[in-house]
């Protein structure tokens, strides 16, 4: 069942037609996915090639947000959506100011990034939801921060994938398969579908190879 406090926020109705358009030139990336599923390291990857590129870029990353826009926050839901809801509150206040916005948090709830993108795209930025979309068990293989492990052997709880929800996009404007394709692939991916629809010039080797 939907919380609450969520059910009472707004819900993108009319998602299909308007998609990824933007007159602010702002828009936010917005990386969803499991823990250690690769938004960090996208994050990382693609925010120097837009800022070599001429925009204006700042990141908002769900492990550096937690140690100060929402320190003290948990991982139960109602924590999460509050982290998320902030998360897309700023995004919104820098992309409406023509800022390139990237987010790497897992954003589990569908309701809470739905909300975002409504409010994201009423004040005329695009919203571009990229599902990096690493399995749990290529995930859990890797491990990298030993947090998995912790989950299964039940000294972690709610860990989400595990025992807590991961709710994928239904329709992203992206999905990524990091388990299996490269960092320079899935970016390449992500520049691609932000120039073909007008939010990221293309460079002249983009435009003589087409
Ligand atoms: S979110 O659910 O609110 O979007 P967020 O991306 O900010 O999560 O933080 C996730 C990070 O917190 C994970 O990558 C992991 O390092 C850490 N973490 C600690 N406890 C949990 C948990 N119970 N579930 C998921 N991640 C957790």
């Amino acid at each position: 069942m939907r919380a609450a406090h969520v059910s009472r926020l707004p819900i993108a109705d009319c998602r299909f037609s308007s998609p990824a358009r933007s007159t602010t030139g702002g828009f936010v990336v917005w990386f969803t996915g499991l823990s250690g599923a690769g938004k960090s390291t996208l994050t990382n990857a693609l925010a120097p090639v837009l800022r070599e590129r001429g925009l204006r870029v700042e990141v908002l990353d769900g492990d550096a947000v937690r140690t100060n826009l929402s320190k003290g926050l948990g991982f139960s839901r109602e924590d999460r959506d509050t982290n998320i809801l902030r998360i897309g509150f700023v995004a919104n206040l820098l992309a409406r100011n023509g800022v390139a916005v990237i987010t790497a948090a897992i954003s589990p709830y569908r309701a809470a990034r739905d909300a975002n993108r409504a409010l994201i795209e009423a004040d005329g930025s695009a919203f571009v939801e990229v599902h990096v979309a690493a399995t749990l068990e290529e995930c859990e293989a890797r491990d990298v921060k030993g947090l998995y492990a912790e989950a299964r052997s039940g000294a972690r709880a709610g860990f989400t994938g595990v025992d807590d929800p991961y709710e994928a996009p239904l329709q992203p404007e992206l999905a990524l398969p990091t388990g299996s394709e490269s960092v320079d692939a899935s970016v390449g991916r992500v520049l691609a579908y932000l120039e073909s629809h007008g939010l990221l010039p293309p460079t002249r080797q983009t435009r003589s190879e087409r």
